[in-house]
């Protein structure tokens, strides 16, 4: 039996077939219904699920912000960099933009696991999203000063470290097949579908000794 086929077996047999279409349709999304909100109680439950995620030492390092009113949205967007892929694209218009924001902040300094936490909690959360029929796009390319003037006291000797965009997706996102050696810089067709290139199973795997 070829790899191939293998792959599809196992995937059959171990049940992963659903949970493989929530990971790729957990694109990072950068248009969304600006006019429909998530709901605060939505956004209370993505960090009820993040706080749950493993923690080097189990130190729990994170803290989070909750950006839903409108006003406050729109000053965190104005701290955004966006898909600096899409050199010829500044960022989603008014009303495809983010209707919330999560603020993965440190309390304090970053440690040495603070940043792997991050990525767990960041990635569950955009999970979560996902299986609830949202989107997330994480940002590490914001103002700090920015988020500071948003989130205000109660983010005082913190560090921010990741900012989740969230709303519910207006755009397609799809994967590509990236062979090595090729480029792997995200596009948007003509058709305003995003493409997102990822490297194959092959090209991933190291061969063992034989
Ligand atoms: C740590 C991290 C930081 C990122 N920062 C930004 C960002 O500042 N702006 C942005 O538009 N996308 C950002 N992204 C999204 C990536 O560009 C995206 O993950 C990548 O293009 C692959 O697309 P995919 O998430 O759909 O697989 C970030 C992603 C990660 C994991």
């Amino acid at each position: 039996m070829g790899d191939r086929e293998l792959l599809r077996q196992a995937k059959l047999s171990f049940g992963l077939l659903d949970f493989e279409d929530t990971v790729r349709s957990c694109r990072s999304y950068r248009r969304f219904k600006e006019d429909e909100p998530l709901g605060r109680g939505f956004l209370l439950a993505l960090v009820d699920i993040a706080r749950k995620v493993a923690s080097a030492a189990n130190r729990q390092p994170l803290r989070y912000a909750i950006v839903d009113d409108p006003a406050q949205c729109a000053e965190l967007f104005g701290g955004l960099r966006w898909a600096g892929a899409l050199t010829d694209w500044d960022g989603p218009e008014e009303g495809e933009r983010p209707s919330a924001y999560l603020v993965i902040f440190s309390d304090g300094e970053p440690a040495k696991f603070t940043w792997t936490d991050c990525g767990i909690a960041a990635q569950t959360i955009a999970l979560a999203a996902t299986e609830a029929g949202a989107g997330a796009c994480m940002m590490a390319s914001f103002s700090p000063s920015v988020v500071f003037d948003v989130v205000g006291e109660g983010a005082a000797g913190m560090t921010p470290l990741l900012v989740l965009a969230l709303g519910i997706p207006s755009e397609t996102c799809v994967l590509e097949a990236a062979e090595p050696g090729e480029d792997l810089d995200y596009w948007r067709g003509p058709d305003g579908v995003h493409h997102v290139p990822k490297r194959t199973l092959a090209s991933v795997l190291i061969q063992g000794k034989e």
